[in-house]
């Protein structure tokens, strides 16, 4: 058989199980198991042994059962990295870019400003995916990642040293918990921020597969901004910044609860879609 044909045939099934990308993610499917470049993939003549052909459809059936394909392929692409992730560990997204984006913007003015040492603190770091971003784009900077599970911790690791990331520090602990003796030039974090209720409104790939404890923000969703915004002045230099990943309804209410922690000058980011996703708080 051909990988054309193999290709023709996961696209069918996939899309007869109601995968919306179902063409796409065949190609993902097909290319990871044959270790090919997609451009190979086309070459009309490219015949497949009976072996792969099996492990193709093994793959294919984890995903028509709702697995993520993230999940089946182990990796995806961020901010130009590739990330490696699994079970239990959040699948990084494209609007969390966004959140890097406007990171790197606003730590460009605090390095040409400042002459210290420009230090960050992710918080909830899942995969790691933010913090080596920035560790990445800064190689002068010491980056901090903190998450409270163990699985997402050594997946962090394991990112920063398969992108080679040395200036970054991955510590398993409660939010602020364990960094108390460290200020920052910068905070940034895409919490959970999920509404408890919402959560079994999700689709498959998220609810039954991603874990539970990166997904839930509490009874309206904004448990952890309100912990991490009452706490951040503490944990700040002079000037230092505070930048969030939000949920789509979330402004007004993260607002709010800025100003009561004493934030003065306070603004979003919007998406591509208008839509308000990055808070920037910073200190007066
Ligand atoms: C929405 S995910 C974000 C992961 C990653 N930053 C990203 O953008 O892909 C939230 C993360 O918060 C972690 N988390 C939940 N409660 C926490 C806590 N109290 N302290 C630290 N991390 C926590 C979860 O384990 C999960 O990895």
């Amino acid at each position: 058989m051909t990988a054309i044909d193999k290709l023709k045939e996961v696209s069918a099934f996939l899309e007869s199980k109601g995968i919306e990308d179902a063409a796409k993610e065949a190609e993902m499917l097909i290319i990871e198991t044959l270790h090919i470049d997609k451009s190979k993939l086309y070459v009309g003549s490219l015949e497949i042994t009976e072996e792969a052909s099996k492990q193709i459809d093994a793959l294919t059936s984890r995903r028509a059962q709702g697995e993520p394909i993230q999940y089946i392929i182990g990796h995806v692409d961020f901010y130009g990295l590739r990330i490696s992730v699994g079970r239990g560990v959040l699948i990084p997204r494209p609007e969390t870019e966004l959140l890097v984006e406007e990171t790197i913007k606003e730590l460009k003015k605090r390095f040409t400003v400042h002459g210290s040492q420009v230090t960050v603190l992710d918080l909830c770091t899942g995969s790691g995916c933010i913090a080596i971003a920035l560790a990445k784009h800064f190689p002068d900077a010491d980056v901090y990642g903190i998450d409270k599970s163990d699985t997402a911790i050594q997946y962090a690791i394991r990112n920063a040293s398969e992108n080679n990331i040395k200036n970054i520090h991955f510590i398993r602990g409660d939010l602020f918990e364990p960094v108390k003796q460290i200020k920052f030039t910068c905070i940034i974090s895409n919490p959970p921020y999920i509404r408890k209720g919402d959560i079994r409104d999700l689709q498959r790939e998220i609810k039954d597969y991603e874990p539970i404890e990166a997904l839930d923000g509490g009874e309206d969703g904004l448990d952890f901004y309100r912990r991490i915004l009452k706490d951040a002045p503490k944990y700040l230099k002079k000037e230092g910044i505070v930048l969030l990943e939000i949920g789509y309804d979330q402004a007004d209410d993260v607002r709010k609860i800025a100003s009561e922690a004493g934030f003065k000058d306070i603004s979003f980011r919007k998406d591509y879609a208008g839509i308000k996703r990055i808070f920037v708080g910073k200190q007066n």
